[in-house]
């Protein structure tokens, strides 16, 4: 049976065929399942998901990694959320995003708090985590801002010591280099999952279970894992995970989350309260003023108004991977992947792979250098080429970073290749 007939109900050709007008309203009506596995070159079914996101065909959108544009069923229920709370008058109802997110990344719902993007998931994990003058943080030489100026601020500001890796290029290699790092001082383990630089996926699981068994905390960047690869994060065994929605899971900019693993959250202090985060026992009006026990669950580290639009986008990013199948999207998601850079490895020996090779360390961000050549000089001929990949300029890395989502095509990296041979040739 044709899959992309089955998707829309309607050809690939039909869709193709339709004005925007009517695609928005047939997303909107959300005609979007896909019965059991997609296979992860089936073109025509990928092409007819293309249609669903607006996102301009003038140019070719590597980079994923920083900011994933959603389809037109998210942009539609960020609109009617904000319409419903500007026509009723009620404000309110983002909690239900809660419960999808959490059933999507294998937690509880009283282990979410809703936060406003990675870092400020970070933020709360790192201020909150007991830590004293000369106790140790393990990090990466590979870190967003995001990751690393919350714990160089707590070095500042408290005494803390930040210790770094780098990754390797077998999870095996990187468990060792972590374990070099422990010492009897060693309090809390903060890598990224996925780092933003070279997208290699770390063996996180077992970071996890190596800091535990230590008495270690492991507070994790998760800014790359939701909607990128498959999530169960009390299987993960971590005790925070800092994600948003704007990445990997095509929700709105703004919106975020921050696991925080149920025991730890005896643990893990809040330090921003108010209207939502405590009991009714907190009150400034008795002598002395009362002070009453957190709420109960992740929403001790989130307070006041949230966005009712922005997080019904995040609940309707979750029904459109749900809808397609998140597994069908991971298989997809890795086939991209692994296109790239098998073919930026077949464009010879200029090109330098930052990205394992390894099954088990890569997924949907692949990281290169090309030798005798400046990053800024081959991102500069692929814009002329009207390609938009990154530049990694972080920590002197100095390379060049594509990240492939849903939404992209195998003949949209052969134009990115076809810039490649050009300048190693
Ligand atoms: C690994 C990593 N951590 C943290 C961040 C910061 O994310 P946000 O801008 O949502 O705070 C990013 C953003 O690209 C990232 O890639």
């Amino acid at each position: 049976m044709n899959l992309s007939r089955r998707f829309f109900f309607k050809s690939a050709a039909a869709v193709a065929a339709m004005t925007i007008a009517e695609m928005q309203a047939m997303a909107a009506s959300a005609q979007i399942k896909a019965t059991g596995d997609v296979a992860e070159d089936d073109e025509e079914y990928w092409r007819s998901i293309r249609l669903m996101f607006p996102l301009t065909h003038k140019r070719i959108y590597l980079n994923n990694g920083t900011f994933g544009p959603s389809p037109y069923p998210v942009i539609e229920a960020v609109k009617a959320g904000l319409m419903e709370n500007d026509t009723d008058g009620q404000y309110g109802k983002w909690e239900k995003t809660v419960e999808k997110l959490a059933g999507f990344v294998g937690a509880d719902e009283k282990e979410i708090a809703l936060t406003h993007n990675v870092t400020d998931g970070i933020n709360i994990a790192c201020w909150g985590v007991p830590l004293s003058k000369g106790d140790e943080v393990i990090l990466t030489t590979h870190e967003h801002s995001g990751n690393s100026m919350p714990w160089m601020n707590r070095q500042k500001l408290h005494g803390i010591v930040v210790k770094k890796y780098t990754p390797a290029a077998t999870a095996a290699e990187t468990l060792n280099r972590i374990s070099d790092l422990i010492t009897p001082k060693t309090k809390v383990i903060a890598t990224p999952h996925i780092p933003c630089t070279q997208g290699q996926v770390l063996p996180v699981k077992e970071i996890c279970t190596l800091a535990r068994s230590k008495g270690i905390f492991s507070l994790i960047d998760g800014a790359h894992g939701p909607g990128m690869i498959h999530l169960d994060l009390h299987d993960m065994g971590c005790d925070t995970y800092a994600s948003c929605g704007h990445k990997w899971l095509l929700g709105p900019n703004g919106t975020g989350f921050l696991y925080v693993r149920k025991e730890f959250q005896e643990i893990l202090t809040p330090y921003t309260v108010g209207a939502g985060s405590g009991d009714e026992d907190w009150d400034i009006m008795t002598d002395p003023v009362s002070i009453g026990k957190y709420a109960e669950g992740g929403h001790r580290y989130y307070a006041g108004t949230q966005s009712n639009g922005l997080y019904r986008g995040v609940a309707a990013a979750v029904d459109f991977m749900e809808a397609i199948g998140p597994e069908n999207v991971y298989r997809r998601i890795k086939y991209l992947g692994k296109y790239t850079q098998d073919n930026l490895l077949a464009c010879g020996s200029r090109i330098q792979m930052l990205t394992p090779t390894e099954e088990r360390s890569r997924a949907g961000v692949t990281g290169f250098k090309i030798k005798g050549m400046n990053y800024r000089d081959f991102n500069k001929l692929c814009g002329e080429a009207k390609i938009r990949i990154r530049i990694v300029p972080e920590n002197g890395l100095d390379s060049l970073r594509i990240s492939t989502h849903i939404y992209n095509n195998p003949s949209e990296i052969d134009e990115l290749i076809k810039v490649t041979k050009k300048a190693v040739s």
